[in-house]
């Protein structure tokens, strides 16, 4: 009934902290939806998408996006508040940037 359970939590909803970041995810019906607080100034770890889709969108302010498509290949992205993004292992790992003195607020969903 509430779709998979996440692997990133082990649970259908979830509180997680990572480097610089804490994550509110919810599973429902085999997708993920998550609220990301990211803490001032941090860089979080790269990380890839264990083979899914991840759309996301700044809620107050910008944040920096590194794209390692390869090890030598690496963009930087910058997202403007309220528009959408999208990632996925095909597009390459990547990391977030919040240059700022204050948090920035994510919502992402992964399907
Ligand atoms: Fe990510």
């Amino acid at each position: 009934m509430f779709g998979k359970i996440t692997k990133f939590t082990g649970k259908i909803y979830g509180k997680t902290y990572s480097q610089g970041y804490y994550k509110y995810s919810l599973s429902l019906f085999s997708k993920e939806y998550a609220l990301v607080k990211w803490g001032p100034n941090i860089v979080s770890k790269v990380h890839g998408h264990n083979g899914k889709d991840c759309t996301f969108v700044i809620l107050n302010g910008s944040m920096d996006e590194k794209v390692f498509h390869t090890f030598e290949n690496v963009k930087t992205r910058v997202h403007e508040p309220l528009r959408y993004a999208h990632i996925n292992d095909k597009m390459g790992k990547h990391q977030m940037i919040n240059e700022d003195d204050r948090p920035k607020y994510s919502f992402h969903i992964y399907y």
